[in-house]
């Protein structure tokens, strides 16, 4: 359990996606030097953006992309090339930009009209991919969270079973307040990862930051609260506006 948390305060979110591009490449640079590849799961919503855009220019020389293998933490169940598609905005922002062998690029299949069908098909390219005994957990080497203002991570919303998924890899929720599926990594999944950074940019999100770092330990009501990697380091880059409710004497 990772039982110190790493908070960090940047002043913007032009700031944020720099930070978070220099852990990006650290962590990538680390993972292929000691296994040969880097294998990351990104995140959706707009938070992302800056970082991807950096990673795409910037930094994009400092990334063995080659070793690069990227997954999502979770997506919405529409067509890949839908405005809300998670994989269009990377493949927007950073994907079509970058060397990534097409075959490094690992897509949940959200167009199929069956969610739990997806789900399935993800979990079973997860076993393929990292080569899973029956029982192992997918360890990733970075996984990109965002929290929504009401504290969910990934789709993982408030209230959802698939907070008290232990078993499978990958679900597909159905969120009541957005009326539509989602697909997305579970818990321990998520908590297997080697490196989890949160990106949090904004004064929208700031009491959901207080909630998920200062807040009593509640995850059916703050889903990213559950993060918590077993092994593994957990980072908060928040900008000022996202911290500007924590309280300044908070023992993360
Ligand atoms: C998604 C994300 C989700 C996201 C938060 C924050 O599919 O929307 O994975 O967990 O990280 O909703 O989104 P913003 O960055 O757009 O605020």
């Amino acid at each position: 359990m990772a039982d110190l948390i790493d908070v960090r305060v940047v002043e913007d979110l032009a700031a944020l996606s720099r930070a978070a591009a220099e852990e990006f490449a650290r962590v990538a640079a680390e993972a292929v030097r000691a296994r040969g590849r880097f294998a990351v799961a990104l995140s959706g919503g707009s938070t992302p953006r800056g970082l991807h855009r950096l990673l795409a220019t910037e930094y994009r020389d400092r990334i063995d992309w080659g070793a690069t293998h990227v997954f999502w933490g979770d997506d919405r169940h529409v067509p890949p090339d839908h405005p809300e598609s998670n994989f269009r905005m990377a493949r927007e922002t950073l994907l079509d930009a970058v060397p990534l062998p097409p075959g490094n690029v690992y897509r949940m299949a959200t167009e199929n009209p069956d969610a739990a069908r997806a789900a399935a098909d993800y979990e079973a390219t997860l076993r393929q991919v990292f080569g899973l005994a029956p029982g192992e957990l997918p360890r990733f080497d970075l996984l990109v969270m965002g929290i929504g203002e009401d504290g969910h991570t990934a789709s993982l919303f408030p209230g959802s079973d698939a907070l008290r998924e232990r078993e499978r890899l990958v679900v597909a929720p159905w969120v009541e307040k957005l009326g539509t599926f989602r697909i997305t990594l579970t818990p321990p999944v998520l908590n297997e990862g080697a490196n989890v950074g949160f990106l949090v940019s904004g004064e929208e999100k700031a009491g959901a930051v207080r909630t998920a770092l200062e807040g009593a330990r509640d995850p059916d009501r703050c889903p990213a609260q559950i993060v918590r990697p077993r092994s593994g380091s957990l980072l908060w880059l928040l900008d000022r506006a996202a911290a500007s409710r924590l309280s300044s004497k908070s023992d993360r």
